[in-house]
């Protein structure tokens, strides 16, 4: 079974990444072939500057090989890497009807943002079909705002091979992420980049401990019991502390006579100590580039050698060759 995925290079990565997208991610690898890749052209439609789409790039290869992903058990590669997808996602375009495109709502989503309608933020979902298509992937495991768009792939399968044969092209099911809980960012709302309320998995350890500090609490005095529901320090600490420890952390909001601050300080505890491997492996690959550019090259040179033999299969079928 082939799974794949593709990771947008969006930044600075945070908590709320690391449980809803990172980890299944990572833990994925032991269920199949996985094909993982730094959505680099697709960054594109919406990072304007090549500093930053550099810097973004190589910032999540090494950020995503620090937590876990394993290049021995999986294909980890950037997807400009395998050129050959444009032609795959041309060859999509010519069976993608427009209003197929036009009902996407990331596409809309988007230019209500403000983000210029060009025709690669357009056309955006035939070059994601083309990601999917290209490796031959059975499983495609995304979050619910992706659904639409493995939709819209399934839809191209369909019309290539009615067109040109059963057979060209693999099915393949989206494995939608449910169940994985929001991750609560500083002040209560969903955790966002674009919400300024962050936690990074990275970064500086005085900075860091200043923005636990700063999560907003109620005023509920040091000596009493304090709310459980809806608690951001809580919702935070589960994540990063045992059952035991965060049982512990209820027992203490219940009798009270503990203040947030404590209760704090506890959570930043378990959270730095919860990344400090992944730092620790993050530091050995940001001291040694040439390890990250070894590692992409490899997983480019096997997805490459993947991509021809499907590519091949599809321009014979089209009438290319
Ligand atoms: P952001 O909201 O910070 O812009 P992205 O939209 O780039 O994050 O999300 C990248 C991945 O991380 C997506 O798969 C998304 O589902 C997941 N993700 C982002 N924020 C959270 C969160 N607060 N809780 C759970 N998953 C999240
Ligand atoms: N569009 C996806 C996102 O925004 C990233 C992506 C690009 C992708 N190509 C893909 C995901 C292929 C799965 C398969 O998160």
């Amino acid at each position: 079974m082939r799974i794949l995925t593709g990771l947008q290079p969006s930044g600075r990565l945070h908590v709320g990444n690391y449980f809803g997208a990172m980890k299944p991610a990572i833990e994925a690898q032991d269920e199949g072939d996985g094909y993982y890749f730094i959505a680099d052209y697709h960054a594109m439609t919406t990072m304007e500057d090549a500093a930053t789409l550099r810097d973004n790039v190589r910032g999540v290869a090494v950020d995503f090989l620090a937590c876990g992903f394993d290049p021995s058990k999986a294909v980890f590669f950037k997807q400009s890497a395998v050129p050959e997808v444009n032609e795959l996602a041309w060859i999509l375009s010519t069976v993608c009807p427009m209003g197929l495109l036009e009902r996407c709502h990331s596409y809309k989503d988007k230019v209500a943002k403000g983000i210029s309608a060009n025709h690669a933020l357009f056309a955006y979902p035939a070059l994601m079909a083309a990601d999917i298509l290209l490796y031959d992937s059975n499983v495609v495991p995304v979050g619910d705002d992706q659904k639409q768009h493995l939709e819209v792939t399934r839809d191209l399968v369909g019309k290539i091979n009615d067109r040109f044969g059963e057979g060209t092209l693999v099915m393949p099911e989206a494995r939608i992420r449910e169940g994985v809980a929001k991750v609560p960012g500083l002040d209560g709302e969903k955790m966002s980049k674009s919400y300024n309320n962050t936690l990074p998995i990275f970064g500086e350890e005085k900075p860091l401990r200043k923005l636990v500090m700063r999560i907003a609490t109620d005023s509920t005095p040091v000596e009493d019991p304090k709310p459980t529901e809806g608690s951001i320090i809580l919702d935070l600490y589960k994540l990063f502390a045992s059952e035991g420890d965060y049982q512990q952390m209820v027992t203490d909001y219940q009798s009270g006579g503990f203040g947030y601050g404590d209760f704090k300080k506890r959570l930043w505890e378990a959270y730095w100590e919860y990344f400090a491997p992944m730092r620790e492996r993050r530091n050995e690959l940001l001291a040694d580039p040439a390890q990250v550019d070894a590692i992409l090259a490899e997983g480019a040179a096997k997805a490459r050698a993947e991509a021809e033999i499907v590519l091949d299969r599809v321009r014979k079928a089209v009438g290319l060759r």
